[in-house]
């Protein structure tokens, strides 16, 4: 289940996120909207409750979100420059990490770390990484996290390549993934072609 997000403002700001000559001061910033925007589109179906409040004006019936405190989890490295746009929206959620590498030799993933709350079997997670290159490393991310009881998940990812989205579709097709873009393929190295570059390089300045 894959949706390309369209929205104009997200094209637009993704647009200067891939210029190479962005500083990562701005890289960083736009990632951070982008995430907060797809966050809108991520939530569209999310359920709601009703709750009894009081206006200034007279006592009513008004909706909340039935679930206020989701987890997020961040890809690391690049992960976390998704994860505080998403805590905007969601200031009650906790944050998980998964420590995962792309070895360059392979490009299989390795992982190095992970800490998450007790109960993420019964909570929404929204899986968050900026690439969605081969697939491997965010496969290895949900795999990781249904073998600790999660079954609520969501992936949200902003450039994907054709591959990836195959290949995370096929090895997990009841998870929802949301992407800004799907670009024509990956090179020699599995890098995105148009792509935006090293996202976690151009995250936190290490070139
Ligand atoms: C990047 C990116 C993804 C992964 C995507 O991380 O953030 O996690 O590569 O590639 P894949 O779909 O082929 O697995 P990287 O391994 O470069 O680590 P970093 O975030 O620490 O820079
Ligand atoms: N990881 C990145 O940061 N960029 C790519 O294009 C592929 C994997």
């Amino acid at each position: 289940m894959i949706t390309e997000i369209k929205h104009p403002l997200i094209q637009h700001k993704l647009t200067l996120m891939r210029k190479k000559e962005t500083s990562t001061k701005d890289f960083r910033e736009l990632l951070d909207e982008i995430a907060m925007l797809m966050v809108y589109e991520v939530t569209r179906d999310f359920p709601l409750k009703e709750i009894a409040i009081e206006t200034p004006v007279a006592p009513c019936k008004s909706k909340v979100l039935v679930e206020e405190n989701v987890v997020i989890v961040p890809i690391l490295r690049a992960g976390l420059g998704m994860a505080g746009g998403v805590l905007k929206m969601f200031p009650n959620a906790s944050v998980a990490h998964i420590g995962l590498y792309r070895d360059p030799e392979t490009l299989k993933p390795v992982e190095y770390y992970s800490k998450m709350p007790s109960d993420i079997d019964k909570r929404t997670l929204i899986v968050v990484d900026p690439m969605l290159a081969t697939g491997g490393s965010s496969s290895a991310a949900l795999t990781l996290l249904k073998n600790k009881g999660a079954s609520n998940i969501i992936l949200m990812c902003l450039v994907a390549a054709p591959k990836g989205v195959e290949v995370v579709t096929k090895d997990h097709p009841d998870i929802p993934v949301y992407v800004a873009a799907i670009d024509e393929r990956l090179n020699d190295h599995a890098y995105i072609v148009p792509g935006l570059g090293d996202a976690g390089d151009r995250i936190f300045g290490t070139f």
